[in-house]
């Protein structure tokens, strides 16, 4: 094949991936679209006054908005052309399925460690364009692979007023407590402040405005006004003036993120779901899945400690966060609210149901597993239900 082939037959696979993971549920959100209610899935968190509703539809519009080349979309790095094109399930800002993971590798010596970074990092890119020059020797060394999905972005506001003192107050690194969980924070420096990460498998991210202006750059390639925190790509090959986003259009979609309701319950009215919500509590689920963190505006129902935990045997391979808390094996604990709508479960989908998300919790949550297999049937069966009411 010579080299112009060679090229066509990679831009054909580039977009038709592109049509591809752009096609799924794709959703086009006009000044038409409806706005769900207030607190609904897909929602606002509150009632907005009409100034707020029209930047929420503004923000809500560069969420699903798909970037062209022209305005910078891509370049050497894209994953897909819009933030909608992954957080899709069950609707704009949500979840998303196995088909739209993203990936990330490194070296650990067949599984004898210690994990190391390969040179140009972890992150694999979907849809790296063909042309990008070494893409063709990115990662011949590579030996451990590790898929991430898509989390919810649905409440991700509220999360943003828990402060880093509620979520400090519950690490207990050394297990001084006995109960087997050594939930750590990972602390970022943030221009010589140490802030704490919240967001991401591995708590990379603090804030949700660093993790806009981060997805912008690694899932879409576009870039982002300089600002000193340290997050986003300031700058790239392709031709597009920087920063490729307007400022307006960052601060909209800004203001919609921070206020999409986080995912209501079920309503489920079955008895059952509270004797399930009395054993979560009692088995030690809560323990790491806090049911309710302090936010400076109130309770927030996350089930989550935001720390780290290695749920993991000893034999798990995965990736590691060198010279931070978030070792091979160490994840957040997710927040549970909205679980009943995005399945498959864990940092890479390998849980199907939420049964199996359950019984692959080992090292830190053994205890806890064992307890919940020491239950009779008919309480694993409320526990269950419980879950899937969230
Ligand atoms: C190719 C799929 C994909 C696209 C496109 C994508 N994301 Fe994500 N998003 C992910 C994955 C995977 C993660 C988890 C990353 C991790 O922690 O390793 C994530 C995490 C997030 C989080 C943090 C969620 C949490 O609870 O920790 C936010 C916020 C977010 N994305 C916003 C965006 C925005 C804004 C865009 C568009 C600029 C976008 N994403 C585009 C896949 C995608
Ligand atoms: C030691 C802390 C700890 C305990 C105890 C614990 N979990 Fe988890 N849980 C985690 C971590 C960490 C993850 C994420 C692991 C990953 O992504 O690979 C997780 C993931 C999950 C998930 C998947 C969520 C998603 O969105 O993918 C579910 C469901 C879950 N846990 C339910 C439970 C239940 C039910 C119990 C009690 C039987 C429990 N957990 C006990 C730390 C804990």
């Amino acid at each position: 094949m010579n080299k112009t082939t060679c090229l066509n037959t990679g831009l054909l696979v580039l977009f038709s991936t592109l049509l591809v993971i752009s096609g799924v549920n794709a959703e086009i959100i006009d000044d038409d679209t409806p706005v769900p209610p207030v607190g609904a899935m897909g929602g606002p968190d509150r009632v907005l006054d009409a100034n707020e509703l029209e930047q929420w539809i503004r923000g809500r519009k560069v969420f699903d908005r798909d970037w062209t080349q022209a305005e910078g979309l891509g370049t050497p790095d894209l994953n897909a052309d819009s933030c909608r094109s992954c957080h899709q399930k069950p609707i704009i800002g949500g979840a998303g399925g196995l088909d739209v993971n993203v990936m990330r590798f490194g070296l650990d010596n067949d599984g004898n460690g210690p994990f190391q970074d390969l040179p140009g990092g972890q992150v694999a890119s979907k849809l790296r364009r063909p042309d990008t020059p070494g893409r063709e020797e990115s990662n011949p060394q590579a030996d451990v692979f590790e898929q991430r999905q898509t989390p919810n972005t649905l409440g991700l506001g509220l999360i943003e007023t828990i402060s880093d003192s509620e979520i400090l107050s519950n690490e207990d690194p050394n297990d001084l407590n006995g109960d087997g969980c050594r939930g750590v924070a990972r602390m970022i420096d943030v221009g010589g402040f140490l802030e704490v990460g919240k967001l991401g498998w591995k708590s990379q991210i603090p804030t949700l405005y660093d993790f806009l202006r981060d997805a912008l750059g690694g899932e879409t390639g576009i870039t982002v006004p300089v600002d000193g925190r340290g997050f986003g790509m300031i700058t790239d090959a392709d031709p597009v003036a920087d920063p490729e986003i307007l400022p307006e259009d960052f601060a909209d979609m800004l203001f919609f993120a921070l206020h999409l309701a986080p995912p209501p319950r079920g309503g489920n009215q079955d008895p059952q779901v509270l004797v399930g919500e009395s054993l979560f509590n009692s088995v030690g689920c809560a323990i790491c899945h806090i049911p309710t963190l302090q936010g400076s505006d109130g309770p927030v129902p996350l089930y989550s400690d935001l720390l780290l935990h290695d749920i993991y045997p000893d034999d798990f391979r995965g990736t590691a966060d060198l010279g931070t808390p978030a070792g091979v094996g160490y994840y957040k604990t997710p927040p549970l609210w909205g679980v009943r709508v995005t399945a498959p479960y864990l940092h890479d989908g390998r849980a199907t149901t939420l049964e199996d998300a359950i019984l692959l919790h080992q090292d830190e949550a053994i205890q806890i597993t064992d307890a919940y297999q020491a239950l009779g049937a008919e309480d694993q069966a409320a526990l269950l239900l419980f879950l899937s009411d969230l």
